[in-house]
């Protein structure tokens, strides 16, 4: 357990919060939408530490949050589309997915080994000021354990996330209440999904008219990001002993190429995940081997993740 603390929205108030952050600490604060849970998308262990404080199932990929354009232009390929759209709702509650710039310097994380990234603009003044302050991009979910209710309170924050999280920065309740509208940018424009801001009004803008996915293809259904990410190697679960070939990615003591955590810590395991896959993937091996993951706390996200890795594929 950790002490969550309760902060104000006042000088001193916003100073601690940006301070957490900065330290990779986990702080909840108002958007226009609903709460946020916040940390520093450049920072693997704080991101990973989101998925663990909300018990989330699986990677699902996050939105980040910046206070000006050209802090979201460093992160993502820009696009005429994009800009008509950013003039007229942002800040605002709509979500553009982009492709992610090289060298963006944000966690795999964040986009969960997608290469295209979710950024938005927050209109609530308590979340602008505190992204300013912090002056770099916040990964935040919306800021309740996964499976509830998603807060517009921060009573509501404390009641589901007290002791997992460093702080709630108390902005009152948020006005709009639902979650951002997410658009798709990288192809025709495609709702990902409704939100606060109508799919109409998107649509006028654009002088064109948006392809809705249905729920079930939405890309945070589980075979969507599977295929997004897999690497070219093949991959074997659970190896107890490593063959002839193979790159190894350990867990706990254990000699191997690269170990997830050598004291068998899972936030750590989580954090390095993404980062690791990758690399083994690059040194050419035709195989993976990954040593057993504990199925339990984050185990079970990053067992999900490397299911999928390891799924058949043609
Ligand atoms: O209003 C909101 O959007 C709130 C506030 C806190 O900003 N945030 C929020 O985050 O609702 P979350 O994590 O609960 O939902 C993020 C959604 C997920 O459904 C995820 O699949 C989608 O965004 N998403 C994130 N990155 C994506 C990407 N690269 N491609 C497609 N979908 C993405
Ligand atoms: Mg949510």
């Amino acid at each position: 357990m950790i002490e969550t603390q309760s902060l104000t929205a006042d000088d001193a108030g916003f100073a601690r919060a940006a301070e957490l952050l900065s330290g990779g600490g986990l702080v909840a604060f108002p958007t226009e939408t609903v709460y946020g849970l916040g940390a520093d998308a450049r920072n693997d262990h704080a991101v990973a530490r989101i998925y663990e404080a909300k018990g989330r199932p699986s990677f699902n990929p996050l939105i980040v949050h910046l206070a000006d354009l050209d802090a979201v232009r460093d992160l993502v390929d820009w696009s005429p589309e994009a800009e008509t759209l950013a003039k007229a709702f942002w800040p605002g509650p709509l979500t553009m997915v982009l492709p992610l710039k090289a060298g963006a310097g944000v966690s795999r994380l964040v986009s969960a080994g997608l290469p295209t990234l979710a950024v938005r603009m927050p209109a609530n003044p308590v979340a602008r000021r505190l992204l300013t302050e912090f002056g770099g991009p916040v990964a935040a979910p919306s800021a309740n354990p996964s499976g509830r209710i998603s807060p517009t309170r921060a009573a509501h924050v404390r009641d589901g996330l007290t002791g997992r999280i460093e702080a709630v920065l108390d902005g009152g309740r948020c006005g709009v209440g639902v979650e951002s509208t997410i658009l798709g940018l990288t192809g025709r424009p495609t709702l990902l999904r409704p939100g606060g801001l109508p799919l109409e009004d998107i649509a006028e803008v654009l002088k064109r008219p948006i392809s809705e996915r249905k729920d079930s293809e939405a890309i945070s259904a589980p075979g969507q990001l599977a295929s997004h990410y897999a690497p070219h190697a093949r991959v074997r679960l659970n190896a107890t002993d490593w063959h002839a070939g193979e790159a190894t990615l350990g867990f706990g003591p254990m000699a191997c190429d690269l170990n997830l955590s050598p004291t068998g810590d899972l936030v750590d395991a989580a954090a390095n995940l993404f980062e690791y896959l990758h690399r083994l993937d690059a040194s050419g091996a035709e195989r993976i081997a990954v040593a057993p993951v504990p199925h339990l706390g984050l185990g079970v996200a990053i067992n999900d993740r490397l299911g999928r890795a390891a799924a058949p594929r043609d």
